[in-house]
């Protein structure tokens, strides 16, 4: 399949997934990266891996609905199979999600239906889960749909919170699990595991 990672920041899953592919752990491959972040780590690794590397904001369009034209012109362009949101901190519209419905996916890093929703990204997820008094955490994949991190689940895994442990520490050992979770859920797709 070929793949567009969409990401806003950091771009480590980006990196976990561009990784999977050279190792063959997945046949798919990223063609093109996109970020509203001109600054973003995701372009400039996108570039190191001489991927594509397309800054798209809505901010540089007159329109949402400009702006998605360009986003789906350029998915069709590349040919793309399946959309890897890795960290994107915009809303796709709903013309977006509808255009490529089942072929849209995200990660998150808590167990949803729990911890996700409008406004829960980063650090602020795992002290939600810790301040709960929960003692299990862990990533979700998922399809994405015309809400914040309420599609279909794809895959979970979960992990045991440490005594006392900080919101910090919680998120570096939950990226490290990311890291192996995002490709097996491309893996479970391109293999028709999952539809
Ligand atoms: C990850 O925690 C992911 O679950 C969430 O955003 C973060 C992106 O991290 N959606 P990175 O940019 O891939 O390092």
């Amino acid at each position: 399949m070929n793949l567009c990672v969409i990401a806003s920041g950091k771009g480590s899953n980006l990196k976990a997934i561009i990784k999977a592919s050279e190792k063959k752990i997945i046949d798919s491959k990223v063609v093109v990266v996109i970020s509203n972040n001109s600054g973003s780590e995701a372009l400039q690794t996108a570039r190191k891996n001489k991927i594509p590397a397309i800054h798209l904001s809505a901010k540089l369009f007159q329109s949402q609905s400009e702006f998605d034209s360009a986003l789906l012109e350029l998915l069709r362009k590349c040919k793309i199979d399946l959309v890897c949101l890795a960290g994107y901190l915009k809303k796709l519209s709903p013309r977006v999600v509808k255009s490529y419905k089942n072929k849209i996916i995200n990660i998150h890093p808590a167990l949803l239906p729990a911890f996700g929703g409008d406004g829960m990204f980063g650090v602020k997820v795992h002290q939600s889960v810790i301040d709960s008094g929960n003692k299990i955490s862990g990533v979700t994949v998922h399809f994405v749909d015309e809400e914040y991190d309420k599609g279909k689940i794809i895959l979970q895994k979960r992990i045991n919170i440490k005594k006392n442990e900080d919101a910090v520490s919680l998120e570096k050992r939950i990226r490290r699990i990311e890291h192996k979770i995002y490709p097996k859920a491309i893996r479970l797709i391109e293999t028709g595991k999952v539809k």
